[in-house]
């Protein structure tokens, strides 16, 4: 049931902190992960992995990509990130020791099965997989499967799926942070950050009624652009699949450093450009970027946080401000509001927002 929610995306957005504490219990002690989340066999592979290759399709890719950011940044482990069906038909070069990871929310999409299936052949470490269905082919198939706990999700756009997917990523990056010796220090605050990561998710939920605002506004636009830069790249992709899929309105996600190499023509009064802008070490670099929206007249919403608003205030026209999380959940904490901007721009359009035209839940076709 809906739980007294309008749709099943807006109930599954809410259970987002829920989800989250679902999926962190038990894995996570005293700022160390678990061995019952992962036990000695499976630290033994982790100990020779010298490569990472990640493959998933839709969001699930999405979150691969922002894995990839604190993989090599935290536990400097070179990882690529591929599209299941670009992966399946081409010939991958498969260095020695390297992992091979899938992402996916139902564990039945077809190409990342097949990419899998490939994998097992193709002279990897290991097969690990994240996956939301216990019992699911991916799940019987891989060699490891780490489980999400967000519940059965329902609406079609992936909300809480991708919330625990990066949760799970950020779980087995801080295991690999201890197997290479990162200090334990750094380590400890990212548990830190793990640990706080529902309550926040929790207060981003609370910008609700501010979120609407905004939407009406976009509501009336035929295209729309999505900027972020470095791990939240991912997000503001993430932002634009979602706008797209379920309000059916054109939005692309782009890295805001490649504005002036082309989308920037796009940009005049009538292009809302949502800019992800947490305070990080490329905020200066993002700031010019949004000048250069604004200076074409573009409609410029920014999400921040208290630090990164100072900067932004007299350049945008909407400032949606967060409550600061650590550098390293960030991306997941920027991600709900974006979802919240699309529910709502969906339902002011008046589209069926849990099952969007011409889209399966389970794309267990090619
Ligand atoms: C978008 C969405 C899809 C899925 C994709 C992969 O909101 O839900 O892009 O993420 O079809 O599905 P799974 O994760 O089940 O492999």
């Amino acid at each position: 049931s809906k739980d007294g929610f309008a749709h099943y995306m807006l109930k599954e957005i809410h259970e987002q902190p829920t989800a989250v504490a679902n999926t962190i219990a038990g894995r996570l002690y005293n700022d160390q992960v678990c061995k019952y989340f992962i036990d000695e066999p499976i630290a033994d592979i982790l100990k020779k992995v010298k490569n990472i290759h990640i493959i998933a399709c839709g969001t699930s890719y999405h979150a691969g990509l922002v894995a990839r950011y604190w993989l090599e940044a935290i536990t400097q482990i070179p990882t690529q990130v591929e599209i299941a069906s670009e992966y399946r038909y081409r010939k991958p070069v498969v260095p020695d020791d390297t992992l091979f990871l899938t992402i996916s929310q139902s564990g039945e999409t077809a190409d990342s099965l097949a990419a899998l299936r490939f994998a097992k052949t193709a002279g990897y470490l290991s097969t690990f997989a994240v996956c939301n269905v216990a019992n699911s082919s991916l799940d019987r198939e891989t060699d490891v499967c780490f489980l999400t706990h967000a519940g059965p999700e329902i609406g079609v756009a992936s909300t809480k799926a991708l919330t625990t997917q990066l949760t799970v990523l950020a779980l087995l990056t801080l295991k690999l942070a201890e197997i290479k010796g990162v200090d334990p220090a750094v380590r400890t605050n990212l548990a830190k950050q793990l640990r706080t990561l529902p309550g926040i998710i929790n207060q981003s939920l609370m910008l609700n009624d501010q979120i609407e605002v905004i939407a009406r506004q976009i509501v009336r636009r035929d295209h729309a652009l999505f900027l972020g830069r470095g791990v939240h790249y991912p997000i503001a992709l993430e932002g634009a699949l979602k706008l797209k899929e379920i309000s059916y309105i054109h939005a692309e996600g782009y890295p805001a450093g490649e504005l002036k190499h082309g989308p920037l023509a796009l940009v005049d009064e009538n292009m809302p450009v949502i800019a992800v802008c947490p305070n990080d070490e490329l905020l200066e670099k993002l700031e010019s970027n949004i000048e250069e929206v604004r200076a074409r007249g573009g409609e410029l919403y920014a999400f921040v946080d208290h630090k990164s608003k100072h900067g932004l205030a007299n350049r945008v026209n909407h400032l949606i401000e967060l409550e600061a999380s650590g550098s390293f959940t960030s991306p997941i904490v920027f991600n709900v509001p974006l979802q919240l901007l699309s529910y709502h721009v969906a339902v002011l359009r008046g589209t069926d927002v849990d099952q969007p035209r011409n889209l399966a839940k389970s794309v267990t076709v090619e």
